[in-house]
């Protein structure tokens, strides 16, 4: 496990974009995880204006996300699809039939479940996997308690998630209950991963995945395991390590 602990939101934001951007350099036809969220938000803005500076080429790039809401379009502003598409993929020079973001519109929402797990094994499986964490420890939406060896599953937003989520949502009523995620057991499988932590609500979790046990308490925790982790933090994240 690597751990890049960054003095400040501005540094951490630019370390994650250059980690990006350079994997993109690395392996031109690479196959990218995204997890959408405030904490990625900054990082893939910047790797956008990297991509323009640098003309760096993502033409052969392939891109899907690790979640998204149920219930909740494509087009609605608060969709992950959406978010996503602003903030980087309509700003770089990726195929739109080459991203893939589970349908939250999807009726019943199991029925992506066997379309996300196609999609993935036809974009060759995940080179590079960047992700934010919940406060509590949730990885995609893997909320505490779901077992280190799920997979592509429909799942219930803790209460704890669904607060969080006032942010996106406007109000606690509005949040969405479910969420179509990858499970631990496809996250693990990517070749690399990258987890971005930023902000004090992190701290604690952060400890927990370095130092503390492995355990279904905090799924994230199951990264620890992983051959090629990157954790990158910034220092209110990284002040109990
Ligand atoms: C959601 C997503 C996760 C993401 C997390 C972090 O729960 N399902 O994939 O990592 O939010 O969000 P933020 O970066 O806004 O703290």
């Amino acid at each position: 496990m690597k751990i890049i602990i960054t003095e400040n939101e501005e540094k951490f934001d630019r370390e994650g974009a250059v980690l990006f951007t350079r994997q993109a350099l690395k392996k031109p036809d690479t196959t990218f995880a995204l997890a959408t969220g405030d904490t990625t938000r900054n990082i893939f803005a910047l790797a956008a204006v990297m991509h323009n500076e640098l003309k760096v080429d993502y033409s052969l790039c392939k891109t899907c996300n690790l979640d998204e809401y149920a219930g909740v379009a494509a087009d609605d502003k608060r969709s992950c699809r959406y978010r996503i598409n602003e903030v980087l993929l309509d700003k770089i020079n990726i195929k739109k039939e080459n991203t893939y973001v589970p349908d939250g519109l999807c009726s019943p929402p199991e029925k992506e479940l066997e379309i996300f797990k196609k999609k993935i094994e036809s974009f060759g499986g995940i080179d590079y996997l960047i992700m934010g964490i919940g406060s509590n420890g949730h990885i995609g939406f893997n909320e505490p308690g779901t077992p280190l060896d799920s997979s592509f599953r429909v799942a219930e937003l803790s209460l704890e998630t669904r607060k969080d989520k006032i942010k996106v949502f406007g109000s606690f009523d509005q949040t969405p209950k479910f969420g179509i995620t990858m499970g631990i057991r496809d996250i693990m499988a990517s070749r690399e991963i990258l987890l971005a932590a930023k902000g004090k609500s992190k701290a604690e979790v952060i400890r927990r995945i370095v130092h503390g046990d492995l355990s279904i308490d905090v799924p994230a925790s199951a990264v620890r395991l992983h051959p090629s982790l990157t954790i990158l933090a910034d220092k209110e994240a990284a002040s109990l390590l």
